[in-house]
Parts: structure tokens; C-alpha cells; sequence
């Protein structure tokens, strides 16, 4: 499965089949969480931990996450930096985790801290904030299917409100040479799907914006950054990030986050 499969197909799973990660695909993950592509910096770890169902040990999720034995706990300090790094870099896991036929499910709310960072302790400044659950995925349970309804998990906000040219003046026409990438981004999980990317395109640059939803609407617009990201690789495309002293255009309700320039001629 290609990673634009993957974007599209990926779906946040709350229902798991029980059972443990094989030791193969531990290392497979691990090993990939390690070498994440990170042009951000920022403060963040990720790490791999398995509960003994068996034991009949389970960590509180407010019963949102169905025997689920693996879940991946990420510790994240408090700036703007790391939680646009954190979003860009564990959805990176996220669609490889996809890839190899494993669901996952972002998760900030919904857990008990205390029962997941039993025994951890993170780097100075870190603190756990995300975990998520990865596994084989199982039915959907009717606490899921409620879940996902309540949520609207399956609604993504049009093109024409995302994406805009001329100053924020105009919709993005569906011309543009980012398209493909712009809609795997539309595609992207957010905390209650509340989708607080924001673009402006001037020629080949792509300005960032997010509109302050909650606490995590940078980690948010990171994860969308990332499938954008993802997008402009598999087509070959070569670009980098960096951070504007004032914001392209202003604008009453979306903040300025950082500008992508792409630098091939394809
Ligand atoms: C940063 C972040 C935090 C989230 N926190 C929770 C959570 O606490 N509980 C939960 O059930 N889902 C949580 N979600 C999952 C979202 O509700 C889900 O991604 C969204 O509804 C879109 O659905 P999809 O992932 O199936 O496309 C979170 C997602 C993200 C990206």
C-alpha cells in the first residue's frame, strides 16, 4: 500500500482484536519512530508500551478504546515548536502503522495519565500528553460507531474553506499546482475532527495558518502539514520549511504558522 492509499484509507480505530504486537513488528515500528522526518525541532519522545490483558490490567480510556494490548505514549513539551513537530512526526507512525495493517487512534482526552506514565519518566521539560492504541483492528463496537457519529468523524470541511490565494481574497481554484497535496492534507485527523489548517498559496510558496480551536490546533495542523509533506515526496518534489518574521497576510481569526516552499521545477 502506497503512503496516498494509506492517507486515504486511514481511520482513527477505537475496537482492537486482543492481541499483542508481534516482537517483529515492535521493533518495525520502534525502529521507524526513531528516524521520523523532523524539519522542526522541538521536544518530544515516543515510546512503545504493552499492557497484560491477560492480567486483566487495563488502563483507562473512559471505555473509548476496546482491547487494545500496545499503545504508543508520547511525551511533548509545552511550546509551539514541539507540538507542530509532534503532529508532522507521530502521524508519520500513524500511516506506516497503516501501512502494515495496523490501526491507531490520536488520543488527548480521553485517558487516565496516571495509568499510562506508571514507571515512565520523560526528559526535562517533556510531560505525556497523547497516547494511542495500535493493533489489529476488530468490528466496531457500538461505543465506536457512537464515537465516530457524534464526532462526525467521517465530514471534512470543503476545499473552498481551507484554501486560499490573493491575500486570503479568493478560494483556491482546483488548479493549483498543490492540489493533490492540499486534499490528503483536507484528509488529515484533528482532535474532534475540528480540522484548524488554514492555507494561503502565493506561486510556489504554501503559507500555514490555523484557526485556535483548542490546546492542540498546532499539533493538529502539524498532522495535516505532514500529509501534505508526505504528498509532495511520492510525487517527487523537493521543498523546505520556514518561519515568516510577520505573516504573509494577516487575518482577523487564523494565526500564521510557517511557509513551504517548494524548489523543484517539475
Ligand atoms: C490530536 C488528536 C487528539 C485526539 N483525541 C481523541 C480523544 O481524546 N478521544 C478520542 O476518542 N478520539 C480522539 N481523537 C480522534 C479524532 O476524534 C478523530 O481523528 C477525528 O474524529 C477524525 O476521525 P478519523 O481519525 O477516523 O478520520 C484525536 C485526534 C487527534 C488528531
Amino acid at each position: 500500500m502506497d503512503i496516498l492509499e494509506a492517507i486515504r484509507e486511514r481511520r482513527s480505530v477505537r475496537s482492537f482484536d486482543g492481541a499483542a504486537l508481534s516482537e517483529a513488528v515492535r521493533k518495525d515500528l520502534l525502529a521507524f519512530a526513531e528516524k521520523v522526518y523532523n524539519p522542526f525541532g522541538g521536544h518530544f519522545s515516543i515510546r512503545l508500551k504493552s499492557f497484560n490483558l491477560e492480567n486483566g490490567y487495563k488502563p483507562t480510556t473512559y471505555g473509548m478504546i476496546k482491547d487494545a494490548h500496545d499503545f504508543f505514549l508520547i511525551g511533548m513539551a509545552d511550546d509551539e515548536t514541539s507540538a507542530l513537530a509532534t503532529g508532522f512526526c507521530f502521524e508519520q507512525v500513524v500511516l506506516k502503522a497503516w501501512q502494515l495493517g495496523l490501526g491507531t487512534c490520536w488520543i488527548a482526552a480521553t485517558f487516565k495519565g496516571t495509568d499510562f506514565d506508571n514507571g515512565e519518566s520523560w526528559p526535562k521539560g517533556e510531560a505525556l500528553k497523547i497516547i494511542s492504541p495500535v493493533g489489529k483492528a476488530a468490528k466496531k463496537s457500538l461505543m465506536e460507531k457512537i464515537t465516530r457519529l457524534s464526532l462526525g468523524s467521517r465530514n471534512r470541511k470543503p476545499f473552498s474553506e481551507l484554501f486560499f490565494t490573493d491575500g486570503f481574497k479568493q478560494p483556491l481554484s482546483s488548479d493549483s499546482p498543490f492540489d493533490e497535496a492540499l486534499e490528503m492534507l483536507r484528509l488529515a485527523p484533528s482532535s474532534t475532527n475540528s480540522q484548524p489548517w488554514r492555507v494561503l498559496i502565493d506561486n510556489d510558496t504554501v503559507h500555514f495558518y490555523y484557526v485556535l480551536k483548542s490546546r492542540l490546533s498546532v499539533l493538529d495542523t502539524g498532522i495535516g502539514i505532514c500529509h501534505f509533506y508526505e504528498t509532495e515526496k511520492y510525487y517527487g518534489h523537493t521543498g523546505a520549511f520556514y518561519t515568516l518574521p510577520t505573516p504573509p497576510a494577516n487575518h482577523d481569526k487564523w494565526k500564521y504558522l510557517i511557509s513551504y516552499k517548494r524548489e523543484d521545477q517539475k
